[in-house]
């Protein structure tokens, strides 16, 4: 089977690269074609356009920003009509209710599509410990399994299109608010002169830790945002997506309102491209 794969961005890079070790044919596209030499070096195939790459493969995996990115590079007039007899496995974080539409049209273009979105970020990518989840059929899944586990050994399968996607906002949605919440009570220590190591310490044992403190913290204490795993702009995308899903469920959406402000304003304050626990800065006004 020829594996296509468009979208060599943070995420794509090291999944292509873990299927090229993994010793399957893989052809990749990127819009940007100077991220292609390294997996150009490594044996992938390099397809000039989407329609290329849709043309010569049977399976396509998507790693792309957001669904508007999707579209445009899956349903063209063009490109729609070599979707029959092909399946599309789109990876990239993108709401339910967009990955249901996307889905009815590439079958009504006579393809095949299941969403398999991921936790976890550039080091679990390249170690190949992603956690995959499947929103498809449950053929479709003893299908693709053994691709979608060279990206982790985590494979599962959540539902029908839609269900992964949702469980993915919802885990981004813990992402953001969990980051926020601690961020302020950092910075509410910080402010008070209460020991940083003591407050840790406390939290440390308690049932309020989250290991996401822990990974944070030394960025947040030097106010060191750069070379992100996952941009602020990402986690920002997906905040809203989920406010947006949640308030049509008629969810209370105050918890993702507020964090979406607070990265509103990191993104203002030019931090759209660095680490998203940027969003420190704005609850610490002290830092920079
Ligand atoms: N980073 C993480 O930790 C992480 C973890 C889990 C899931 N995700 C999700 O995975 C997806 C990719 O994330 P990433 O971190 O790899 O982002 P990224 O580095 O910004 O890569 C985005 C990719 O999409 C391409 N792209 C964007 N708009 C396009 C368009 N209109 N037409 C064609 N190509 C387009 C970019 O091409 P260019 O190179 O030409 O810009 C690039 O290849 C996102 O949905 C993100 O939320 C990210």
């Amino acid at each position: 089977m020829q594996v296509g794969f468009i979208g060599i961005g943070l995420m794509g890079q090291p999944m292509a690269q873990r299927l090229l070790e993994s010793g399957v044919l893989l052809t990749v596209h990127n819009r940007t074609p100077g991220k292609l030499e390294g997996l150009k070096e490594k044996g992938a195939a390099i397809a000039p356009t989407p329609t290329a790459l849709i043309h010569d493969c049977d399976c396509i995996i998507l790693m792309l920003t957001n669904a508007a990115a999707v579209r445009e590079i899956l349903l063209s007039d063009t490109n729609r009509a070599y979707l029959i007899g092909k399946t599309v496995i789109q990876m990239s974080t993108i709401a339910p209710s967009e990955s249901r539409v996307i889905c009815d049209e590439v079958v009504a273009a006579g393809g095949e599509y299941l969403e398999a979105p991921v936790l976890g970020s550039i080091p679990e990518a390249t170690a190949g410990k992603l956690i995959v989840m499947v929103g498809g059929a449950i053929e479709q899944f003893e299908t693709y399994q053994p691709i979608l586990s060279h990206f982790g050994s985590n494979v599962r399968l959540i539902g029908g299109v839609g269900t992964a996607s949702a469980l993915k906002l919802a885990l981004n949605q813990l992402i953001g608010s969990l980051t926020s919440a601690f961020a302020t009570s950092l910075s509410f220590v910080q402010q008070e002169g209460v020991d940083v190591e003591q407050f840790m310490e406390i939290l440390r044992g308690s049932a309020l830790y989250a290991p996401t403190f822990d990974k944070k913290l030394q960025r947040m204490l030097d106010q060191n945002y750069t070379n992100p795993n996952f941009p602020t702009k990402h986690l920002a995308k997906d905040m809203k997506l989920f406010q947006a899903e949640a308030e049509s469920l008629g969810l209370n959406i105050h918890m993702p309102a507020a964090v979406n402000q607070i990265l509103l304003e990191a993104i203002n304050r030019g931090f759209a491209e660095e680490d998203y626990c940027a969003l420190f800065a704005v609850m610490n006004q002290t830092s920079k």
